[in-house]
């Protein structure tokens, strides 16, 4: 913050928050976190001139600020509009608001194939989150959705264009961070498409950051594409000394296998910062070449957030569930028993959860 710069007040569903002028009302809801933050599909911080396409952000300013205390006429972008002081917004208390929002994931939907059970992206999809929380159960569209072949981008990314919501967030991406970019978006309309023109591929040191930008499953990982599901994987931060990048990543492992090498995201899906405050971009190397545990240093497991599927089976920070026996009984039972030798339904010499992989007829008795 620029020394000098005033702080205004602005209060979000009910709870206020102090920020530097110039401040947008996302950055703002975010520093106040949770469920007042209003979802972003296409804004990322660390892309400059992102935002603004989606309409997932929209909000409602019910007071401009305190000189000028009318509400906006409105919705508005959050993450384009910066705050007033003494500005009062309403996010999900606002019935407009989630009316609005219900019609953008619709929207975004019409041309979505609903394709989640295949898609690398599932289980870390944001547009999958967002239709959790703010879409229709159906569908009133009864037109032929868009679809377009599927292409490999190069060596290293696939494009699945029919996924693609236009965020723009690649294209910042490959303008921001490589020194040539070679891909956009062409057409206009229902016919707008992330395209290489004539096929190029994108070879770029760092373009492989685009995958981790795409909120859908429109930019994937070629190395790691169908190889598993990401909530079977556990992730790990870890390091190399890397010659072009900060080499801090995520490994997601199965076992000691590395199935697929990614930045490290914060709570709201972008790459994280570094102590020096630079963006943990990652190069290409790092992120498709390096596929061997023996190439990093493990610092441990990552913590994942707990409502995320990808949390399942991971035990950092697990909030353990109280004993109930006491709860229930009002004291501590005189005897438990071991099911495994008391049961009468297994074999007596097999102990179902240490077998491999799932148990079939021969494990219990007839
Ligand atoms: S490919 Fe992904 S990142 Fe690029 S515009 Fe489409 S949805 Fe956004
Ligand atoms: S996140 Fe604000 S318009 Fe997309």
């Amino acid at each position: 913050m620029a020394e000098g710069t005033p702080l205004f007040k602005v209060t979000i569903d009910g709870r206020t928050v102090e920020v530097p002028a110039g401040t947008t009302i996302l950055q703002a809801a975010r520093k106040i976190g949770g469920e007042v933050t209003p979802p972003a599909m296409c804004y990322y911080s660390k892309l400059q001139g992102s935002g603004g396409k989606c309409r997932t952000c929209l909000v409602e300013v019910s007071k401009g600020s305190d000189k000028d205390p009318r509400p906006m006429p409105k919705l508005v972008a959050s993450c384009r509009t910066t705050v007033m002081d003494g500005m009062e917004v309403k996010n999900v208390t606002s019935e407009k608001v989630l009316d609005a929002r219900a019609g953008v994931v619709e929207f975004l939907l019409i041309n979505h194939p609903l394709d989640c059970p295949v898609c690398d992206q599932a289980g870390e999809c944001h547009l999958q989150d967002l239709s959790y929380e703010h879409g229709k159960a159906d569908t009133r569209y009864e037109f032929q959705r868009r679809v377009f072949e599927k292409h490999s981008l190069g060596p290293y990314i696939q494009l699945h264009m029919t996924r693609c919501i236009l965020c723009y967030r690649c294209v910042y991406t490959a303008d921001q961070l490589t020194n040539k970019r070679q891909h956009g978006i062409l057409d206009r309309g229902d016919h707008a498409e992330i395209a290489t023109y004539i096929e190029k591929s994108l070879e770029n040191d760092f373009i492989g950051n685009v995958i981790d930008v795409c909120p859908v499953g429109a930019l994937t990982d070629r190395t790691f594409r169908f190889k598993n599901r990401v909530w079977f994987l556990k992730p790990m931060n870890a390091h190399r000394e890397c010659p072009n990048c900060c080499g801090k990543v995520t490994l997601w492992n199965r076992g000691d296998e590395v199935f697929r090498v990614t930045a490290r995201k914060d709570e709201w899906g972008e790459i994280e910062d570094l102590p020096d405050g630079k963006t943990a971009w990652i190069c290409n190397e790092c992120r498709f070449e390096k596929k061997k545990t023996s190439d990093w240093v493990i610092e441990g497991p990552r913590e994942i957030n707990r409502h995320s599927v990808i949390s399942q089976g991971h035990y950092v920070n697990a909030v353990v569930p109280n004993e109930t026996f006491p709860e229930v009984m009002g004291r501590e039972p005189r005897i438990k028993l071991q099911i495994h030798d008391v049961s009468e339904v297994n074999e007596p010499d097999r102990n179902i959860s240490l077998i491999e992989g799932p148990a079939h007829s021969d494990d219990f008795k007839d």
